[in-house]
């Protein structure tokens, strides 16, 4: 890859976490001429230089590394730091950034825990107040046509908005489970194909569909027995519009089958299929529409807008409010199928629910 040509702005990116996703923020900050990676952060050595080392290939400058945040914080000259690290980390590291009065990046989902999760959004909006940027990875909500059926819906192109089907039917191997400690566990990864996988998708159903209200769910270890968390998951929502919706999360459907995000309205309706639109219908037409939408999105266009929101003094299109519903969400479905009966998604979302042991909530299927 030729190395683009850094201009004199430059954004400072600090990568905190430098593994499978770490790397993928390294990708996209090198092929930037407005960014340049100037420092790696990682508690294992060997993965923090194994990316060095690509940066060093790709004829990047050389970073500073750093075993952990407070050190990169307090040594490197960096403007904008990416967490990337385990999901259970997220939002302990990222109020760390904040402090320094730094804009922040912050993978998915935004943390596994709702009272840390609150804390940072607390942080988020004072940083908001002295310009400091915070936004929280959810690339698929960029290209692909996922803005098309946004924009759709809120010019009420669908009309009204009826249901909505999401699924998210992928197979993980135990081997995947295995491949590093924190996979699988409710401390570090929340929880298993919805809060990992599926939180993705679930972003979009709100994005389209608006806060949920009501939420019943099952959860159940179907074929990954040696993980804690669940690895399918069915819930049914309701939204406050008085839609309804049906979620669906596994890892445990071999070979691995589609994303699939379906929204039907009295007017019209659109599916995403892999994150690529499939079928568009607005206005009260019955022909489906054919709209250019441009491959699914990846990091880079997330990047390009929150270092637009930067550069702007701007708000980023993803907010870190908006990761807390999305994680409200998935807890609300753990909530719901430990408890065995539906919970109600604002109960969830202001704490009324902190307390709840979800663990118990995922069920074995009976032999
Ligand atoms: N947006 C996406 O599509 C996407 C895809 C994959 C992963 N993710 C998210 O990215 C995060 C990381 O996933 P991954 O697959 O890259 O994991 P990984 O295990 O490959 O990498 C995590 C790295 O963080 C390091 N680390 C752990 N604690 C640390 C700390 N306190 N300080 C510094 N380094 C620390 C580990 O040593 C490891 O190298 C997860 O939250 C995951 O959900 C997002």
């Amino acid at each position: 890859m030729a190395a683009p040509d850094k201009g004199p702005t430059q954004h400072q990116v600090a990568i905190v976490g430098c593994g499978i996703i770490g790397r993928t923020h390294a990708e996209t900050i090198a092929e930037r001429p407005d960014a340049t990676v100037t420092a790696l952060v990682d508690s294992d050595a060997a993965t923090r230089d194994a990316l060095a080392a690509w940066l060093k290939e790709a004829g990047q400058p050389e970073p500073e590394v750093y075993d952990d945040l407070t050190s990169a914080l307090t040594e490197s000259a960096s403007s904008l730091v990416a967490i990337c690290t385990p999901s259970g980390t997220h939002a302990k590291l990222a109020e760390q950034v904040l402090n320094e009065k730094k804009h922040v990046v912050i993978e998915k989902p935004l943390d596994v825990d709702l009272p840390r999760a609150r804390r940072l959004g607390a942080a988020a909006t004072r940083a908001a107040g002295y310009g400091v940027v915070s936004s929280v990875i959810s690339q698929n909500r960029f290209g692909g046509g996922s803005s098309l059926i946004h924009e759709a819906i809120q010019a009420g192109r669908f009309g009204q908005l009826t249901s909505a089907v999401a699924t998210v039917a992928w197979w993980r191997t135990d081997e995947y489970y295995a491949s590093a400690g924190w996979r699988g566990t409710w401390a570090q990864d929340g929880g298993g194909a919805l809060m990992n996988q599926g939180v993705h998708t679930v972003d979009l159903l709100l994005w389209f569909m608006g806060r949920p209200v009501n939420i019943q769910a099952q959860a159940l270890r179907a074929a990954h027995h040696e993980i804690e968390v669940e690895d399918t998951v069915v819930a049914t929502l309701t939204f406050e519009s008085g839609a309804v919706a049906t979620l669906h999360a596994t890892t445990a459907a071999f070979p691995g089958s589609r994303t699939r995000v379906s929204i039907h309205g009295t007017e019209g309706g659109a599916e995403l299929e892999n994150n690529r639109l499939r079928r568009f219908n607005a206005d009260g037409a019955k022909d489906d529409v054919e709209v250019e939408t441009g491959p699914p999105a990846r990091h880079r266009e997330q990047y390009d807008d929150i270092l637009g929101a930067i550069a702007n003094g701007g708000r980023p299109s993803i907010t870190v409010q908006d990761a807390i519903d999305a994680l409200a969400t998935v807890r609300s479905v753990y909530i719901a199928s430990t408890l065995q009966r539906p919970v109600k998604f604002i109960d969830v979302l202001e704490g009324r629910y902190d307390d709840v042991d979800v663990s118990r909530g995922v069920r074995l299927p009976p032999d």
